[in-house]
């Protein structure tokens, strides 16, 4: 049976994708069989980052529809044969895929592989109570901006009514330099006011933004921020995992009433 884990975090660009990406081709590295699926169906980007949106022949909405199988429309990444990705799709009649359509795929994904590792797209509307009751873990993705952190509160709060089991932080985008002169917040403190488990961190990575910005590839870059991510998968998988956040409504947002 799959470890079923959602990468989610309520605030737009703070990273999830490409968590999502590297951790899955960690952990496949690792020896796990992982399938990576976007459901950030009409605005997905996941084949872009993993670099198979070439290869690409049918996508989630083909499955629903009945024009695929779900294994015909799997695709092996070609640096890892652990590695799969199962496509969104483009198409914008998202309407057509509906929870329940995707319990089917994930139930069936499960027996064969050992992560679902499930790309959720920002915000807290409806489709991201899709994605994340797919899930029985959660990984909260933030930035230490102010704005971010409210967002994953929300998020984690959220997540904790919709049968997740694990819930877990990762802080993205960090920058010693800036901790060191006290004009960013520690990571450590970020996990306490969110009272979340921090699985790590990754620092801000130049190569990260140039990359994202010539072919978009993120398997092709050599960068030292990528260890980062091997360390985390490294932890996913030998199970230094949280159980879920204890009670504790908005903990972020109440604190901050508080120090006002
Ligand atoms: N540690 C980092 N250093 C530098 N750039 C980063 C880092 N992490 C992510 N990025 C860049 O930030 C941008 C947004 O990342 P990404 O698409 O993964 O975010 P997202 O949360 O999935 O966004 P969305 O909410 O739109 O789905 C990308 O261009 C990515 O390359
Ligand atoms: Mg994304």
């Amino acid at each position: 049976m799959a470890r079923q884990i959602v990468i989610t975090g309520g605030k737009g660009g703070v990273g999830k994708t490409t968590c999502c990406a590297y951790l899955g081709y960690f952990l496949a590295r690792l020896g796990a069989r992982v399938v990576m699926l976007d459901v950030d169906i009409g605005l997905n980007n996941l084949d872009v980052v993993v670099g198979i949106d070439n290869l690409i022949n049918y996508d989630i909405v083909d499955i629903v529809c009945g024009k695929c199988r779900v294994r015909q429309a799997l695709i092996q990444h070609p640096k890892n044969p652990l590695l799969y990705i199962l496509p969104s799709s483009h198409c914008l009649n998202v309407g057509k895929v509906h929870t329940d359509d995707l319990k089917k795929i994930i139930m069936e994904l499960s027996s064969t592989f050992d992560y679902i590792l499930i790309d959720c797209p920002a915000g807290i509307g409806a489709e991201f109570y899709r994605a994340v009751y797919l899930a029985s873990e959660a990984i909260i993705i933030t930035t230490p901006s102010i704005t971010a952190i409210r967002d994953a509160d929300k998020t984690a709060e959220l997540i904790c009514g919709c049968g997740i089991n694990s819930l877990n932080l990762i802080i993205n985008r960090v920058r010693t330099d800036l901790i060191a002169k006290h004009l960013m917040l520690k990571p450590q403190d970020i996990a306490s006011s969110l009272n979340l488990t921090l699985l790590g961190t990754i620092t801000e990575s130049d190569a990260l933004t140039a990359q994202s910005a010539i072919s978009g590839n993120l398997f092709e870059i050599q960068d030292k921020s990528i260890l980062q991510f091997e360390n985390i998968a490294k932890n996913i998988h030998l199970g230094i995992v949280s159980n879920t956040r204890k009670q504790q409504l908005f903990s972020f947002i109440k604190r901050r009433k508080q120090n006002v």
